[in-house]
């Protein structure tokens, strides 16, 4: 070997030394190489007597009562180790939350009980015998309920599982089915939100002028519609107080799901809680104004949930009604034209108002 190669190899292998040396070094902490055991699990104590007198249970006690620390990095959120509304949130979600199912069941046996006391709300005049049928509803104002409808019972169901599915989906379909089930319903649900944003703002544009609460109404309440008495029409605009008040429901319902759902869809951006409560709170209330980030997110869902269930028991009358509970009225989200009886029966005052005003226009027309 030559010496310049013997040196270049000694050099090397002093490099070589230096970095392992070094690395060593960082790795023990000790120039003298020297390894002690690692502090934090001596004697079970935390190290560098931080937190001086207080145990490490009262430490503990403290962090999982929900104590909030403060934190360097961005996210504040991560100086709050345990978030005690977390628990009581899912014990609500889980228990009270989930009862409130029973109200569908109540809904269901309501309409049970009711048709077997009334049957059917047949025309009662019979249909038209000249055939003649009224427009009720046009094309926008059909394309308009059912995009509205079609994304209410997919949300809906798609909802129902994420909240109930867990409790018998896996033993009949399995795990594995029930968690893809679970997770494309989740996508679905994320998604057809936006069809069901768009048709309750469409259905409040075209039908807010015919919601308007009226006198007819208070004399429609007051004989529950005629609804249980046969041969008793109390007249009605175009939509009668039932209907009125579905409409409304359906419309607070539907922006109470659009607001809340959008601040689940984007979490910690979209707050509305602590507004909202002062001005509630204007009116004898004293919901809580101070909420952290995490809060709002769990209110938001809190409201998604409950007025899931008090929209859904109303949709689920308004179905029985517009379908098996009435004949003839399903024409009216159908085709779009309704028999005129049927009209002049349920909507009196409009048919008089469609006839006299433009007949050619109101789309009256025999059947084929
Ligand atoms: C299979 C489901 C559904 C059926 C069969 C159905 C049927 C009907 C019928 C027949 C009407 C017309 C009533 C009339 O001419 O006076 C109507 C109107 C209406 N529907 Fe639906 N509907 C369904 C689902 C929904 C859903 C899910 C919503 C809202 C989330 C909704 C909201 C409305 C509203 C606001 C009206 C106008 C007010 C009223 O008539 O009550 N519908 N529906």
């Amino acid at each position: 070997m030559t010496g310049v190669k013997m040196r270049r190899l000694l050099a090397g292998l002093g490099i070589f030394l230096l970095a392992g040396y070094a690395s060593l070094v960082g790795f023990t902490q000790s120039p003298g190489l020297t390894v002690t055991s690692a502090v934090a699990q001596s004697g079970g104590q935390v190290p560098g007597n931080w937190s001086g007198n207080t145990s490490d249970a009262e430490f503990w006690r403290l962090v999982k009562k929900g104590v909030k620390g403060t934190v360097s990095i961005p996210d504040k959120k991560a100086g709050q180790l345990v978030q005690i509304d977390g628990d009581e949130l899912r014990a609500f979600r889980n228990n009270r939350m989930a009862n409130a199912g029973y109200l569908l069941l109540g809904m269901v046996l309501i309409l049970v009980l009711f048709f077997i006391y009334r049957g059917r709300i047949r025309i009662e005049a019979g249909p038209d015998e000249a055939g003649r049928k009224i427009e009720r509803f046009n094309a926008l104002e059909r394309f308009t309920h059912w995009l509205t409808a079609s994304s209410f019972i997919i949300l809906s169901l798609s909802g129902l599982n994420m909240l109930y599915g867990k409790l018998f989906l896996p033993a009949m379909i399995g795990k594995s089915a029930f968690a893809t089930l679970t997770l494309w319903g989740k996508m679905t649900h994320n998604y057809i939100a936006w069809a069901f944003i768009i048709g309750i703002v469409m259905m409040f544009i075209l039908w807010v002028k015919d919601n308007i609460p009226g006198k007819t109404d208070l004399q429609w309440l007051a004989v529950g519609g005629g609804l249980f008495t046969e041969g008793l029409h109390p007249p009605s605009k175009r939509f009668n107080a039932g209907q009125k008040l579905v409409f409304w429901s359906v419309i607070l319902g539907g922006l109470i799901h659009i607001f809340t759902g959008l601040a689940l869809l984007f979490p910690f951006e979209i707050q509305m809680f602590a507004g909202f409560f002062k001005i509630v709170n204007m009116f004898g209330f004293a919901y809580p104004t101070e909420l952290s980030a995490l809060q709002e997110v769990q209110y938001a869902l809190i409201w998604h949930g409950v007025s899931t269930f008090v929209m859904l028991a109303l949709i689920i009358g308004h179905i029985y009604i517009g379908t098996l509970g009435m004949e003839g009225a399903i024409d009216a989200v159908g085709d779009g034209m309704v028999d005129r009886n049927w009209a002049k029966e349920h909507h009196g005052m409009w048919v008089e108002e469609v006839e006299n005003t433009a007949p050619a226009e109101a789309g009256q027309q025999p059947a084929e």
